[in-house]
């Protein structure tokens, strides 16, 4: 007999009781702002499937970077796209490619900002692929991750405080972590997308770095949406080859994940809600059918309360000046 006694209601009563109580504080100190960086200065075109988000060159991703860290989130996350693609990816390592330049640009304008960069060769092949190709067009692991190991490298050179690899192959955490501290990188950590889904949620995206694959699909190395044991497995195997975060991605569709990862594992967690979960929003709220704000904020506060402390999000910016006047 818990009722009368029991009333859940007397601490719904006031914003002020509701706030005493509230389980889940969403901040933009767990925020991360992803930001496309392409060649060329004084460039800023705007990706039509996600408004508000840009292509841009070092210069301008410095503009907005300081406006970033003047709303109190603590980090980017750059993706950058080449001057040319090839079959090996090549400007992927290159010290005077976008990523390279951009990130250069933000430390020397001194910003109180961690700088992520995305570990990857899709945006930078001509095939689209996240690795390199052998002659039947299959993805080669092994030849791949060396390459991503010269990649994460030159960003470290550059001087990203974190590297983040996105490619999903195998070992390439334990790649990347031997050629930094091979060259004295050992305080660069590595945020590895650990359980990363073979999803329709990144198409967005694709417009936004250009990555699509030119033929086939990413099935043979990112995950099939239907397993989670298998996510978990890769999550272990991460964190053994040295990830210090760990990140599962897209979040909306995987908060099981999540939360499973969350309760397995000590490492901190982090969660891409990505570019198709940002679209489907902003493009509700054109319309007129969501308000935009409480929806962005409760998606937020979800990914967060299923245990994600680090957030990859689109909605950074808006989600950081909502907060402040909430
Ligand atoms: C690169 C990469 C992708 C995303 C992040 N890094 C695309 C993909 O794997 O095709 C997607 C991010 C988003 O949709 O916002 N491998």
């Amino acid at each position: 007999m818990t009722f009368p006694i029991h009333r859940p209601r007397r601490l719904r009563r006031s914003e002020a009781l509701r706030g005493f109580v509230r389980e889940t504080r969403l901040s933009t100190e767990g925020f991360v702002y992803p930001m496309f960086a392409c060649p060329g200065k004084g460039v800023r075109n705007e990706v039509s499937s996600m408004p508000g988000i840009y292509q841009q060159s070092a210069d301008r991703i410095v503009e907005e970077c300081r406006e970033v860290a003047d709303l109190g989130i603590p980090a980017v996350i750059l993706f950058g796209l080449p001057e040319h693609k090839d079959e090996t990816g090549s400007e992927a390592a290159d010290p005077n490619a976008a990523v390279q330049r951009s990130i250069d640009a933000i430390r020397k304008a001194k910003l109180n900002l961690l700088v992520i960069t995305d570990v990857c060769l899709c945006e930078y092949t001509s095939h689209g692929h996240c690795g390199v190709l052998d002659a039947a067009g299959v993805v080669q692991n092994d030849p791949s991750i060396a390459l991503l190991a010269d990649a994460a490298l030159s960003h470290a050179r550059a001087g990203a405080d974190i590297v983040a690899p996105s490619d999903m192959m195998d070992g390439r955490v334990a790649a990347i972590r031997s050629r930094l501290d091979a060259n004295n990188f050992q305080e660069v950590a590595i945020l590895s997308y650990a359980a990363k889904y073979c999803s329709a949620f990144y198409g967005p995206f694709r417009e936004a770095a250009q990555s699509a694959p030119q033929s086939g699909d990413r099935r043979s190395y990112q995950m099939d949406p239907a397993n989670a044991r298998e996510a978990l497995r890769e999550v272990e195997f991460d964190i053994e080859e040295g990830a210090d975060i760990i990140m599962v991605k897209p979040a909306l569709p995987y908060l099981d994940i999540i939360r499973r990862a969350r309760e397995r594992f000590d490492v901190p967690v982090a969660a891409y809600n990505v570019s198709a979960e940002f679209s489907m929003v902003k493009a509700a709220a054109q319309k007129g059918w969501i308000d935009e704000q409480r929806i962005t904020l409760e998606i937020l506060t979800g990914i967060q309360r299923a245990g994600a402390s680090i957030i990859l999000t689109y909605h950074a910016k808006d989600a950081a000046r909502w907060l402040k006047h909430c």
